[in-house]
């Protein structure tokens, strides 16, 4: 059951003629009032459909909402905290890339989505958790610069021949690097019919050690098809999600302290106020939102 905070939400959304999109990772009462759900490959797709809405109120973090700006450059883009960055995709920057294009001159660069605007404006193409595996091999070149997150790189590097050079060769995301071969243990000797499906931001071990290494679009497909327990190697609301949508089946978190603070700061009395007043709005520069669109559209198209 809704609450009154979330009817008012629901309202004010449909007077606007706004669209409500949530990363996975949101808490359970901003996915209840959202109007899709997703990982950030499904957000990119949903971002670059988006026809009929004025308005896009992105729940989640700074880049993703950047990306739904960039592939609908005419309309407001809205962020309820404009606080909410990724740590992660602050670790490369757009200088670094060029640094490692002097050395690598005939290297493509692959970025992760999860990474600054001015980094992707400083790459050929990029690739998320869920399409990695399929956008690395539509690649010419032989080497690619692979960044930030260098998990992300080496779990990548087994599905292809290329030689992939991690940039800036330390990016990580902290949340995913909490886990650990003793958590998987624990889970095995408490859940011992448990499936564990980890994250690819997690370290190499845990992802041996695991029994399915998935982006959180790939956990949900997976639940869907499949019976039994899970437990789950990522960001604790992803568990909600999977509640929202699979309710039948028990999940269970890797660790209950994988929780990525920026992604809950956006709550309902924010999302509230940011579509009362319109604001804040993410803006990049046209010649910037340019670069990094042809890098967005490729991977879109490689995706497919
Ligand atoms: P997904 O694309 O799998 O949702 O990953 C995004 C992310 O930020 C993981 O930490
Ligand atoms: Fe970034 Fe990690 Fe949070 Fe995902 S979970 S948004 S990679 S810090």
């Amino acid at each position: 059951m809704l609450n009154d905070l979330q009817k008012e939400i629901i309202e004010l959304k449909e007077e606007k003629n706004a669209i409500i999109l949530a990363h996975n990772y949101q808490k359970k009462k901003v996915q209840e009032i959202a109007d899709f759900i997703g990982d950030s490959l499904e957000l990119c797709q949903k971002a670059s459909q988006i026809e009929d809405k004025d308005i896009v109120v992105f729940c989640g973090v700074d880049f993703m909402a950047e990306t739904a700006h960039i592939l609908n450059p005419n309309k407001k883009i809205l962020i309820p905290n404009a606080e909410a960055d990724c740590p992660m995709a602050n670790m490369l920057s757009a200088d670094q890339i060029r640094e490692a294009k002097k050395q690598y001159p005939d290297a493509a660069v692959a970025l992760y989505v999860n990474s600054t605007a001015d980094a992707k404006a400083e790459s050929d193409i990029l690739v998320t958790s869920g399409n990695a595996k399929k956008v690395i091999n539509t690649i010419d070149e032989d080497t690619v610069l692979f960044g930030p997150d260098t998990n992300l790189a080496k779990y990548t590097e087994q599905f292809t021949d290329k030689k992939i050079i991690p940039i800036p060769g330390d990016g990580h995301c902290f949340v995913h690097k909490m886990f650990t071969i003793e958590d998987i243990e624990k889970a095995r000797e408490k859940y011992p019919d448990a499936q564990i499906i980890v994250h690819p931001e997690c370290n190499k071990e845990v992802q041996d050690a695991a029994d399915y290494v998935l982006s959180t679009g790939g956990m949900m497909k997976h639940v869907k098809e499949n019976d039994g327990v899970f437990v789950l190697g990522t960001e604790v609301d992803m568990i909600s999600r999977l509640e929202l949508e699979v309710p039948d089946k028990e999940y269970y978190p890797l660790r209950e302290d994988a929780v990525c603070g920026t992604m809950k700061l956006h709550t309902l009395k924010l999302i509230k106020e940011c579509l009362e007043n319109e604001e804040p709005e993410i803006k990049l520069s046209d010649e910037l939102a340019e670069k990094c669109r042809k890098s967005v559209e490729r991977m879109l198209e490689a995706s497919k």
